[in-house]
């Protein structure tokens, strides 16, 4: 699945994963955020399959970040919920959010930690027993490839190594479903196509992704497509369903005529 084909990326290649045996796997339903008189989302559904690149797209503000907060259980839906295989995260939200890892829009690292200690502190925070802690850091530090880092405060690391690490203790509890918040912004070109390669290897594996970008040539790597403007989603579908849509041979041009439609 997705647009991105190059060799499995190593992360993906090592990666101890196996899909469970479900279709849907995220589900938003009429999912709300207010403050005050503002909607920072607004009756928001869609469902994602199993081992789907959904891709968030949208203008700063539009209400991205506001979602996955609330898909994970970090911010109360006004009204509406969410379900993460098949789990209501307003009902349970602790048995829903084992079953995602989550990479914040700002890295939720802790700069002054080790690259372990920071793993160590993951692995707890996502409910791994303090008895297959080490083993379960080990593992990951091996897969994404930290051993030489591992002693290293996380502040000391290059953006793209930091990258590499939020992903790490995201997946540190092998997590069925992905969420990636502007996984690539500041970050170089070439460690931006390493990292797309990370994730179209993992979702070939059967894990799902939801990935939020501003960049329009990431969205053609995404199988499928949700425009978000003003809190609400204005078109979804595959990269080319959304450019037939618009009579638009690229994205940015898809994207602006589809929001000129929206307003109207
Ligand atoms: N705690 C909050 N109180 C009031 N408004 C907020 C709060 N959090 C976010 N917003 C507003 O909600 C809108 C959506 O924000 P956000 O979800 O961060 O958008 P995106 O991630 O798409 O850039 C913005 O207008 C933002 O200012
Ligand atoms: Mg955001």
């Amino acid at each position: 699945m997705g647009g991105y084909n190059k060799e499995e990326s190593l992360i993906a290649k090592n990666y101890d994963y196996k899909a469970p045996d479900v279709e849907l796997t995220v589900e938003a339903d009429n999912l709300e955020k207010r403050y005050g008189n503002f909607y920072a989302v607004k009756n928001n559904t869609f469902k994602i399959k199993k081992g789907e690149i959904f891709g968030l797209l949208g203008p700063n503000g539009a209400g991205k970040s506001t979602s996955f907060k609330m898909m994970c259980g970090l911010a109360r839906p006004t009204s509406g919920t969410a379900r993460i295989m098949g789990i209501d995260i307003k009902k349970q939200p602790e048995k829903a959010r084992s079953n995602l890892g989550y990479m914040a829009q700002k890295f939720s690292l802790y700069g002054s930690l080790t690259v372990r200690e920071n793993l160590d502190f993951f692995a707890l925070a996502y409910g791994i027993s303090i008895l297959k802690k080490e083993e379960k850091v080990n593992e990951v530090i091996d897969v994404f490839g930290l051993k030489e880092y591992e002693n290293a405060k996380a502040e000391e690391l290059p953006l793209g190594l930091k990258q590499r690490l939020s992903m790490a203790a995201a997946l540190i509890h092998n997590p069925p479903v992905l969420f990636l918040d502007e996984p690539t912004s500041g970050v170089d070109v070439l460690t931006r196509r390493d990292f797309w390669n990370h994730i179209t290897s993992l979702a070939k594996k059967g894990v799902t992704i939801m990935v939020t970008t501003h960049f329009m040539d990431e969205a053609e790597y995404c199988d499928r497509i949700s425009l978000f403007y003003k809190g609400e989603t204005i078109a979804v579908g595959t990269p080319t369903e959304l450019k037939q849509q618009a009579g638009a041979n690229d994205m940015e041009t898809a994207f602006i005529n589809l929001i000129k439609e929206s307003e109207k």
